[in-house]
């Protein structure tokens, strides 16, 4: 089968995971190209993952004919028109979430992925593929916990990494938006329903920055979805005890829960603080393994014809819900999804 040649734009936080997992952990994947407006962050990653072309340029990697796919790391605002060009040069595309940081953009996105029907299109993400969940679904889809009641989803960000944190905030469409939207695509997945009401609440607890951007530090949003499940989120920029993402679903017939706390081994320190196990130090460490697998299932849906679960629509979906939650947190009132 043939190999499936990759550039890749943005080589930041998440961006130089993909590019060193598309190197180095995917089968029947090239990193082929690398991309970012930062020049020496190319040349650098070029030089360790051993890349044949280097851009500062996203539509001149694009114009590249050896490239089979794109996968787009970039900050989110650039999303959508990343996706169009990089469809329209006739590439297979991987986006990270969120699909846009507006609904309107987010329709643009869709309109490009239908007129390239041939092409894949997958939006990361990545939870879907962490094993925990992949086995949480399938208990869910065998009926073992009967009919969902509650979703709960925490995801808590270690303060120790809040200085890139703040600085992506500025463009990272929002807490409900940038942080939410993966449990809000989890509520979406395990209740098979859409939200009917939301209400968005939260404040700032510790950066101020945050109400600078008329957003909460730490958020929450309570949802009743269609078919009358509940799901409770939380997303919270500072946890003292690393990254926490723990989500829980109530059904009539049994509870399935997903890491109270993480943990990256089965190390116990015993001291004068009592018994300790040490946390993810960020979400890099956590989600390794998802990133790696949702890359895996890019490549192997070009390889073998086929589509992936994620579509674009479930990025709109997702986006249109977090602001949404945005919405009521700045009115204070629940609201229902659409009015
Ligand atoms: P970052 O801020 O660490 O890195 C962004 C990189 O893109 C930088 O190297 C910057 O120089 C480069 N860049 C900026 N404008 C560019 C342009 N026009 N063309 C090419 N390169 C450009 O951001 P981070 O954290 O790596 O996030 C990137 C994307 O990944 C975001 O959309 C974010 O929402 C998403 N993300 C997803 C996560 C997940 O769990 N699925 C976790 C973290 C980020």
């Amino acid at each position: 089968m043939k190999t499936v040649k990759i550039g890749s734009v943005g080589l930041g936080r998440l961006g130089y995971e993909h590019a060193k997992n598309i190197a180095t952990r995917v089968p029947g994947a090239e990193l082929t190209a690398i991309c970012d407006v930062a020049a020496d962050r190319v040349r650098e990653v070029a030089e360790e993952l051993g890349v044949k072309y280097q851009y500062t340029d996203f539509a001149e990697m694009c114009a590249n004919p050896e490239l089979d796919a794109i996968a787009i790391v970039s900050p989110s605002m650039f999303h959508g028109e990343q996706i169009k060009m990089a469809l329209d040069a006739g590439k297979h595309v991987f986006c990270d979430k969120p699909l846009d940081t507006t609904v309107e953009k987010c329709k643009l996105a869709e309109k490009a992925v239908e007129a390239h029907p041939d092409k894949v299109f997958m939006l990361g993400f990545m939870r879907r593929y962490d094993p925990s969940y992949v086995k949480a679904k399938a208990k869910l889809d065998n009926g073992d916990i009967g009919r969902v009641i509650l979703v709960r989803s925490y995801t808590q960000d270690p303060r120790t990494t809040i200085e890139g944190t703040l600085k992506f905030a500025p463009h990272s469409g929002g807490q409900f938006l940038d942080m939410c939207v993966h449990d809000i695509d989890l509520v979406r997945w395990f209740t098979g329903s859409e939200p009917k009401n939301v209400w968005g609440i939260g404040g700032v607890f510790e950066f101020e920055l945050y109400r600078e951007l008329n957003d909460g530090d730490n958020v929450a949003c309570m949802m009743q979805c269609e078919n009358e499940a509940m799901a409770f989120m939380f997303a919270g920029r500072a946890s003292a005890h690393g990254c926490n993402v723990e989500t829980e679903i109530v059904g009539t017939r049994g509870t399935l829960r997903i890491a109270s706390v993480g943990t990256d081994s089965m190390l116990e320190v015993m001291s004068k603080h009592g018994v300790c196990r040490e946390c993810y130090p960020d979400f890099l460490a956590r989600w390794h393994e998802a990133y790696t697998n949702e890359m895996i299932e890019f490549v192997s849906c070009i390889r073998e014809g086929r589509k992936p679960e994620v579509t674009v629509y479930d990025g709109t979906a997702v986006s249109e819900i977090a602001y949404r939650c945005k919405e009521s947190f700045e009115c204070g009132e629940m609201l229902p999804l659409r009015d």
